[in-house]
C-alpha cells in the first residue's frame, strides 16, 4: 500500500480509512504514543499502538530517530494537541536508530551543536521549517519573475573574468598542484597550458553575461550559486551563496528601485501565505528567546507583523548624500551601540551605519542610491555630476544590505575610461565591451543575496542556519 504524507494526513482527507504513514520517530511515549514526523510539514502525526499488540521487540526498537512505516485506521483524536491519529495495525521498523548515540536527542540543542550536525539537523523542527521556508522562497522568486515576462538565464560557474572587480575570486585549475606544472620564463605557473587555456575562476556574480542576455531577451533573471573568497567570517557571509539577479533593458535607476521593492514584497507575502505554520513555529521560537533578554534589547515586532510591516509599507529612498548628511548630524547613543560617526563624504558606509539609517532613524527598509563612484563597482552608470554613480543599495532591519545594484554604464567611450583608470583588461572583458557597440541602450539590474533573504524571513541570526551546508573560511566539513 502507498504510504500517505503526514501534511495530508492531518489535513483529514483520508478519514476513518486504512492509512500508512512513513518516517521519523520523534518521541516515543509510554509504549503506546508515537509522534511521526515525516518532514511534509512541521506537525507530527500520532500513532497509537494498541497496548500488548506489538511484539516486545519491535517496542524496542522504536527510538528516537528510527524510520519506521504505520499501517492503521486515521481517527479523530481524543486526546489534546491533535486533530487526526493512526490507531495503528501495523508496524515495520525500516532503519533503526541507536538513542544513545543518535545526536539529535528530543531537547533543545544550541544552535552551534546543530551546526556541527548539519546532516541531521534538518530532523529539527527549526530547521525543517526554516528549509521548508527556503524553498518556498526559492519557488515564488521563479513564479514573480515567470509571471511577469523574465526568462530565466543560466549563466556559467567557472568564468574568465571578476565581475566585481574585487578580486576574491576562488581560482580553476586543472593543472597539477604539487609544483610540476608549467612555468612560464619568468617562473610563473603558464595558464596557456591549464584547461581552458586561461586562467579562470568560480563566478562572484552572473552580471555581466546576464546583461549580454537582457539585451537580448529584454528581461531576464539568474538564481544561481556565487562564489566569493572574501576572508570576512561574519554572520553575514558565506563563501558559497545563491544569488538572484535580474536584468532589465531599457529600465533606468528608478525602475530598477520600483522592481526590487516590488519583486521582495511578492516574494515575502508569497511565502508567508504558504508557510503560515512554519513561520508561526519559527515565531514562537524568537517569542520565548526575547524573553531571556534585558527590555531594551527586545525587538519591537514580532516576526509576522515585521514580515508584514515589510509587505505593506514603502521602503524609504534616500540618496548617499542625504545619508551622509543624517549620520553626521546623528550621535552615538549612550551604550554606544551605534558607532557612527561618518567622517565625511566619500567614505564606504559600515554596516553600524547601515543598521542606524534602517533600525534608528528611518525604522523601515531604506534604498540608497547614488553613492561615490569611486567605492562602486566599474560598470555603474556614471552620473553628469562626474563623480556619483547611479548605483542602489538596499538595508533590511537586522540584516544590513540585502541587495545591489544599478543603473549600467551603457555609453561605450565611458566604460572603456573606466576600465582603463582601474586596470581592467579590455581583452577579458571584449564581449561584454560588444553589448555596448551593437545597439547599446539604458539598462539596470540588481542582485539579491537569497541567504539573507531567508535570514530575514525566518527571523534567524546567522546566515550558516539558512543554507543547507554552510561554506565560511575554515569549514566545508559536509
Ligand atoms: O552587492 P553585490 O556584490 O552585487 C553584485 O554582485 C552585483 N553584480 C549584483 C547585480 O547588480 N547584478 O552582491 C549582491 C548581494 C548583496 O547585496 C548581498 O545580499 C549578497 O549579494 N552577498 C552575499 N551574501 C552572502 N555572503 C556573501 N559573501 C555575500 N556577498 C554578497
Ligand atoms: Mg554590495
Amino acid at each position: 500500500m502507498k504510504h500517505t504524507k503526514i501534511k495530508d494526513l492531518l489535513a483529514g482527507s483520508n478519514l476513518l480509512q486504512e492509512v500508512v504513514a512513513k518516517g521519523w520517530v520523534r518521541t516515543f511515549r509510554n509504549n503506546q504514543f508515537i509522534a511521526l514526523n515525516d518532514g511534509s510539514t512541521i506537525h507530527n502525526i500520532q500513532c497509537v499502538l494498541e497496548l500488548d499488540a506489538f511484539p516486545e521487540e519491535t517496542i524496542k526498537r522504536i527510538t528516537t530517530g528510527a524510520a519506521i512505516s504505520v499501517k492503521g485506521t486515521l481517527v479523530e483524536s481524543q486526546g489534546k494537541g491533535q486533530k487526526y491519529e493512526i490507531q495503528a495495525n501495523t508496524l515495520e521498523i525500516l532503519g533503526d536508530s541507536d538513542a544513545e548515540k543518535y545526536p539529535i536527542q528530543p531537547k533543545k540543542h544550541s544552535l552551534e551543536f546543530l551546526r556541527e550536525n548539519a546532516h541531521l539537523r534538518i530532523r529539527t523542527n527549526m530547521f525543517g521549517a526554516i528549509m521548508r521556508v527556503r524553498s518556498t522562497l526559492s519557488y515564488a522568486v521563479h513564479k514573480y519573475f515567470q509571471d511577469n515576462g523574465f526568462f530565466y538565464v543560466n549563466t556559467p560557474i567557472i568564468t574568465g573574468s571578476d565581475a566585481e572587480g574585487a578580486g576574491e575570486m576562488f581560482q580553476v585549475t586543472s593543472l597539477p598542484l604539487d609544483g610540476s606544472a608549467p612555468k612560464n620564463e619568468d617562473g610563473s605557473i603558464n595558464y596557456k597550458e591549464d584547461f581552458f587555456g586561461k586562467h579562470t575562476n568560480l563566478t562572484v556574480s552572473g552580471q555581466l553575461e546576464g546583461e549580454a542576455y537582457a539585451m537580448a531577451l529584454g528581461s531576464i533573471y539568474t538564481f544561481g550559486p556565487t562564489f566569493r573568497a572574501e576572508n570576512s567570517n561574519t554572520s553575514r557571509h558565506l563563501a558559497e551563496f545563491w544569488m538572484i539577479e535580474p536584468e532589465v533593458a531599457f529600465n533606468n535607476l528608478d525602475d530598477n528601485m520600483d522592481l526590487a521593492e516590488d519583486f521582495i514584497k511578492f516574494v515575502i507575502k508569497y511565502t508567508v501565505e504558504k508557510c503560515e505554520d512554519d513561520l508561526l513555529q519559527l515565531e514562537a521560537r524568537l517569542i520565548d528567546e526575547e524573553k531571556s533578554k534585558p527590555q531594551a534589547d527586545r525587538s519591537e515586532m514580532t516576526l509576522m507583523e515585521k514580515l508584514k510591516f515589510v509587505m505593506e509599507n514603502n521602503f524609504k529612498r534616500v540618496s548617499y548624500t542625504e545619508a551622509i548628511d543624517i549620520l553626521k548630524g546623528s550621535k552615538p547613543n549612550k551604550n554606544k551601540k551605534f558607532q557612527y560617526l561618518i567622517e565625511e563624504w566619500g567614505a564606504d558606509l559600515q554596516s553600524e551605519h547601515e543598521r542606524f539609517l534602517v533600525e534608528k532613524h528611518f525604522k523601515c527598509p531604506v534604498i540608497l542610491f547614488d553613492y561615490p563612484a569611486d567605492i562602486k563597482s566599474f560598470y555603474m552608470r556614471l552620473n553628469d555630476d562626474g563623480k556619483t554613480v547611479r548605483a542602489m543599495d538596499i538595508l533590511f532591519p537586522g540584516i544590513g544590505e540585502i541587495v545591489g545594484g544599478s543603473q549600467r554604464e551603457e555609453r561605450y567611450d565611458v566604460l572603456v575610461e573606466k576600465m582603463q583608470a582601474l586596470n581592467i583588461p579590455e581583452e577579458e572583458l571584449w564581449w561584454y565591451l560588444d553589448t555596448r557597440k551593437f545597439g547599446s541602450a539604458v539598462h539596470s539590474g540588481f542582485g539579491l543575496g537569497f541567504e539573507r533573504l531567508v535570514l530575514f524571513v525566518t527571523g534567524m541570526t546567522n546566515i550558516r542556519d539558512v543554507i543547507p551546508f554552510p561554506r565560511t573560511p575554515q569549514n566545508a566539513e559536509f
